[in-house]
Formats: structure tokens, sequence, C-alpha cells
């Protein structure tokens, strides 16, 4: 199918004859900027000196402020602008971005291979290899070649708009390259990172200020990215690469490989090794050539990724509900090296459980200064026999907190005494009891550092999302002792936020106001917030599915929780025994009494009979009378599930204006196609 493709010849329409002059000047001298843009911090080929590259950009700016209603917003004096911001805008991401499942060996990889062979029923699959760069997704949306929006990732469904920080990156052209056909609308998938020499500077630059150093380059790219002020993330040296795109309504080549290619072409950067491989053997040798050279790379890649490559191949073996079936990672090993312990510090969470932290000499591990490696619990220790003063290796896996694998012996050196338990929690001093491998302090409701960690939990960004309460804010709350359980949070005052160090009005009234908000509780997030033991994201929605309100959870008991399925017995205990709490109950009560409102769904049992449950939709093209995110939630309050590709599992296509190649996809496989009208039928309760 030929995409609607579009050519961006210029961006700047000549409005008058007496301004064609300066029309072409000021777009003469944006092209040559983007040139020498892409060349320098694409291509690391720049053709002129600094000084050269100054002289152009003030003469455009120069000339810009004489005639500022000129601007364009693609003009490349225009990456950093626009006030520092409240907070991001949520994005519903037009394609949801999914994760890759990960695996660390080549015996897998080739039970990958032998699973994507058979469900293809092909003897070889080809793929495409590519460095796994370790940063973060975002998603880039291009519209007559001009970016117009950037989202993070998210969870995947919704993230947060942080357009106006990925125009600060000089790599990223703010307009597609004129003169190239691409997609009137496209999506473009990338990473974006920071390069270990400017992490290493900015590090350098943030210690100097008095300021906290980032962990690793992700952590550098992650605070960066999520900067509400764009000039600060303008000072700050992220780059991206991208690896794929999407766009509805058109073709794209019919391989992985060349659709980068395409995004190459464009003017966008990608990633800097790549490789088509004919089969799964020219991917481990990828692997094994990318692991060689991982060290001397600028950048931090943790692996490779192996994608099926051909698209109609990737479209059979569809998805999983957050992974492809076509593609996976191929971790490398995770880096160790050797250091000495300093000593050994208990630090508390959440639940009370105490988790031993062993204190490092700072030693380098894959460009990032590690100081500090977690010991995970009190009979790790013992087992590994790690005491203050011994020698360590410690290792490091992507983003996790380091790791002391062992102790090594070193001959001669002087040991000090075994690692003692501590009988006393170090934050409160109530007496501590061991639980299997783990030692926990006893004093729930006096503990300041459980409760920090429970009021931390509650708010994050899986739970109840408040936005500005970090922990930060929730040390002061808890030290000057304004908020003694989580009810405590919602009779804080404006006034009393006033008094605390770092506030203003303004944030003040906006932290009040997202505390406020959260009292309209989703009953999901609700129960992930409370923190009940083995009671995460999926089994709080289990729990919700099933039960459909607090109340009815709260009286459920261990037997009837453990009917359930994916319910056992460990996890129907801990919730039965959370809900007999007095205490927790209270705290509940009083939070209602505060005005929270823990909202009821639909319990799962309500909801089969009706005519979507179970059943798997595409959408395709545009439809007219209704969003795709409304479609979406149409289909999910019905019972029905989205997934993006089509696939033998697919019960319906709906098919709008411009649809792409998943409509051939499903006359091929002779999936049920539906318009737009007969969506509205089937979803008011029709039948086909
Ligand atoms: S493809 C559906 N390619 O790794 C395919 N991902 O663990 C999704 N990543 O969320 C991703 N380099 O942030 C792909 N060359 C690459 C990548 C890459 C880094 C990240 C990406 C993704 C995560 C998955």
């Amino acid at each position: 199918m030929q995409p609607d493709l579009f050519e961006n010849s210029s961006n700047d329409e000549s409005v008058h004859p007496a301004l064609n002059a300066l029309h072409e000047k000021l777009q003469q001298l944006r092209q040559a900027i983007r040139r020498h843009d892409e060349l320098y911090y694409v291509h690391s080929r720049p053709e002129i000196s600094d000084a050269e590259y100054d002289k152009l950009f003030r003469e455009l700016q120069a000339l810009e402020q004489q005639h500022p209603d000129l601007v364009t917003p693609d003009s490349p004096t225009q990456r950093v602008g626009g006030a520092p911001l409240a907070q991001f805008k949520k994005v519903t991401h037009e394609f949801p971005l999914l994760s890759l499942d990960s695996e660390m060996d080549e015996e897998s990889v080739l039970a990958f291979d032998q699973r994507v062979r058979r469900e293809l029923g092909i003897e070889q699959v080809s793929y495409t290899a590519e460095p796994k760069y370790d940063g973060l997704s975002v998603e880039l949306t291009y519209d007559k070649g001009i970016f117009v929006q950037g989202a993070t990732r998210g969870d995947g469904t919704i993230g947060e708009d942080v357009t106006h920080n990925l125009r600060t990156i000089r790599a990223l052209p703010l307009q597609l390259r004129p003169g190239k056909a691409f997609p009137a609308h496209v999506v473009v998938r990338g990473e974006v990172f920071m390069k270990l020499p400017d992490f290493h500077h900015l590090n350098r630059r943030l210690m100097e200020q008095g300021e906290e150093p980032f962990a690793n380059p992700r952590n550098a790219s992650s605070g960066t990215l999520r900067q509400l002020d764009p000039s600060i993330t303008a000072t700050r040296p992220l780059t991206i690469t991208c690896y794929d795109f999407l766009s509805p309504g058109s073709g794209r080549p019919s391989t992985h490989f060349e659709a980068v290619t395409c995004l190459k072409t464009w003017g966008l950067p990608i990633p800097q090794f790549r490789r088509q491989c004919p089969s799964i053997q020219e991917t481990l040798e990828f692997h094994r050539e990318m692991f060689k050279q991982r060290d001397g790379l600028p950048f931090e890649i943790d692996g490779i990724v192996i994608k099926v490559d051909r698209f109609d191949w990737q479209q059979s073996l569809g998805e999983k509900s957050r992974s492809p079936r076509w593609a996976i990672a191929y971790k490398f090993p995770p880096r160790k090296e050797l250091t000495k312990v300093r000593h050994i510090a208990l630090s508390v969470g959440r639940t009370g459980a105490l988790t031993p932290i062993a204190l490092l000499d700072p030693v380098e591990i894959g460009g990032v200064t590690v100081s500090r490696a977690s010991l995970h619990n009190v009979e790790e220790v013992a087992r590994k026999d790690i005491r203050m003063g011994d020698t360590v290796k410690v290792e490091r896996a992507g983003d996790v907190i380091p790791d002391v694998v062992e102790r090594v012996p070193v001959p001669g050196e002087k040991r000090g005494t075994p690692f003692q338990p501590p009988t006393q929690c170090p934050v409160c001093e109530s007496h501590t009891i061991q639980d299997g491998p783990i030692l926990y302090c006893t004093g729930q409701t006096v503990c300041s550092a459980q409760l920090k960690g429970s009021l931390e939990h509650y708010a994050s960004k899986g739970a109840m999302n408040i936005d500005g309460l970090g922990k930060k804010t929730i040390a002061q709350f808890v030290d000057e002792g304004l908020v003694r359980n989580l009810a405590d949070l919602y009779s804080l005052r404006k006034e009393q936020l006033l008094e605390l160090e770092g506030f203003a009005e303004k944030s003040a009234t906006q932290l009040i106001e997202g505390i406020e908000k959260s009292k309209q509780a989703p009953l999901v997030r609700f129960l992930i917030g409370l923190g009940i033991r083995h009671v995460g994201s999926h089994i709080a929605k289990v729990l919700a599915n099933h039960y459909g309100s607090l109340p009815a959870i709260q009286n459920a008991t261990k037997e009837h929780l453990q009917e359930i399925h994916e319910i056992g017995p460990e996890i129907a205990a801990s919730v039965e025994c959370f809900f007999q709490e007095e205490q927790n109950l209270a705290v509940i009560q009083h939070m209602k009494k505060l005005g929270l409102r823990v909202q009821e769904i639909k319990k799962m049992s309500d909801r089969t009979g009706q005519p979507l449950t179970g059943k798997i939709f595409v959408l395709t093209g545009t439809l007219e009378g209704i969003t795709r995110e409304e479609a979406r939630q149409k289909i999910e309050s019905l019972g029905g599930r989205v997934t993006s590709s089509v696939s033998k599992q697919t019960d319906y296509v709906v098919a709008g204006k411009d649809p792409g190649s998943k409509l051939d996809r499903a006359t091929q496989l002779g999936v049920t196609i539906l318009n737009e009208e007969d969506f509205s039928l089937l979803s008011q309760g029709g039948n086909r």
C-alpha cells in the first residue's frame, strides 16, 4: 500500500513578495544550522568550527529579534522556550509502548528462535539486532514533518508530555529533513540517554554547585527529562537514538531494518550499530561483538535487542500484554569489580524490614561510581560472612542497586568481627524480630522510618500518584510531627506547609490540591497504596475485579479470598490480617471522615455475559464519532480487550477512515471487520 506521504519542501511559506529576500535568508540560516546540528550531534562529523556555528546562530537570532512575527516553532532558536511547568500533562499513547522480555544466555535465545520458527512454520527467520541503549523510552510525534509532541513511556498506555524538554535535545530534529517523503503523521520511538563524558561532566558541575550527583547516566537522563523547567534541561546534555516508527493509515517498508533506514533518511538519529541477520546465529555473533566493544563505547548499553525483521511475521506472532512475541532483549552479564566494605548500615523500609547495606570504598563499575551495595537481608550477610573491612566483589546490573556478590579472601588481610544483627531498630529503638531470613522492626506505629516508607509508597506513581509529594516533603511532614499516619495527609492545611522550608504559596497550593484530588481514589490504586504485604498492582486488580468495592474486600475471609484464581493462602492470610488489624481500620475510617471516597468498580462476575467479554479487538484508521481512547475504554468497560496487531486470536478489527495494513491482514486471516457503525451497534449490546 502506498503510504500517505508528505513532502516537507519548506516550512516558511512566502507571504508577500517584499518579504521574499528576508524569508529566504531566514530559511537559509535555519537549514544551515539544522544541517550542522545533525552533522555534529547525530553523526559526530562537524564541518565548521564552534565559532562559525555560533556566528550563524547569532545571525539568525538577531534577524528573528527584528522580526518576531517570522519566528517559527521549529526554528533552531526555539529549542529552549517557555516558562517552567507546574506539572506534566498526561498523554495517552496512540499505540501502546511495549517492553521486552529479557534473556541472559544463548540457550534461551535459541529457544526464542525455535518458538518463533515453530509459530511461523518457517525454517529460517531473519532478524535485526541492535544495541539495547540504557536510557528512557520516548514517543515522538511528527505532523507534516514538524515535531509536535514527545512523551515518556509512563505505564505504556499513558505517559507524560515532555515535549518542551525533548525540544532541547540537539540531536532531535524539530523538522524532518526537507525534500524527503515521510508519512503526514508519524509516531517515532526512541531512547533518550546521556553519553558517559557528558554524564561525568554534569556530575562534576553539580558537585561544584553543592548539589547531589546522579548515581548513573540513566538516572541523570530520567531526572533531566522529567525536569519541569526546560531551561535547566537545556543545560544538561541529553541525546537520543530512534529505533522504530508507526504511522496509522500508511504502509511501512516490509522490514524493521528498512524502517530504521527510513528514520535515518528523515534526519533522525538511529542506533550507531545494527545488523540484519539472516538467522539467529548471526545475532549471537552480534551480541559477542557488542559485548567486546561495550567498555569502549561512550554510552551505556546493557545488551542487544533481537527483532524479527519482517513486519508481516511480527504481526503473525503478535504480542502479549506487555511485550511483543517477536522481539527479546539479550542482556549482557552484569559488571563486577572488587572493593572494600567500610561499614554495614541498616535501612528500614515501610514493612519494617531491616535491609543491610554495605557502604563501600567508592569504585567505578562500568563508568559509574558505586559506594553502596545491597546485602538484602541479615541471613545473607551471615551466609556470605561479610564483615567490615572485607574485600568484596560488587556487581551492577542496569539501574538496580548494586549487589555484593561474595567476599574475596585476601591473604594477610585482617578481618573484623562477624556482623551482629541488631536487637533494636536503629531508627525507633523498638526491638527487632526475625522472620525467616528477614529482620523486622516491631514498632509499626511508632517507627518514623516505616511511616515515611508507607507514605512514599501511598503517594508513589504506581499507587495514588500524588504529584509533589516526594521523599523529601514526606520526611519534613514526619519529622515535624505533622503526619503520624496516612489519614493525617488529609488534614494538612496550606498554612502548615508554608511554615516548612522550601514551600511557597504556589507549591503549597499545588500540593494541597494534589492531595485533595487523591480523595477520589480509584479502588485499585488505593489498594496498592495501602501497602498490604503481597498486594502489588496485579493482585490489587484481581481483588478489585472480584469484589468491586473496598468494604467487600475488607469483609472477605481468608477462605473466600483463597477461592479466587491467583490468590494463594499467603496472600489471602495477608489481606485478611491487614483488615482485621484495628489500627488499620481506624486509619481508613479516619481517611473517609476526612473526605476520602474509594470508588467502586463493576465486579467481574457482573461483567460476564456482556457481548464483548473475552473478545479481542484491533483498531485501525480514523474513527469519526469517537476517539481511539474512547473506543478502547468502551471495549474494556464491556469486558473486551484492545491489542495493537492483528493475529489469529483477534476477534474483531474496527476499521475507520484510511485503515492501514491491519485491514489487509484481517482480510487475509478472515477476522471479522467492523465499520464504525457496526462497532457502535455491537458496543451498545447488539450482536453480529
Ligand atoms: S525495541 C516492542 N530497541 O529497552 C519493542 N528497545 O526493555 C520495544 N531499548 O522500553 C522496544 N534500545 O526503552 C527497542 N534498540 C532498541 C532499544 C530498546 C533500548 C529500551 C526501550 C524499551 C526497553 C525494553
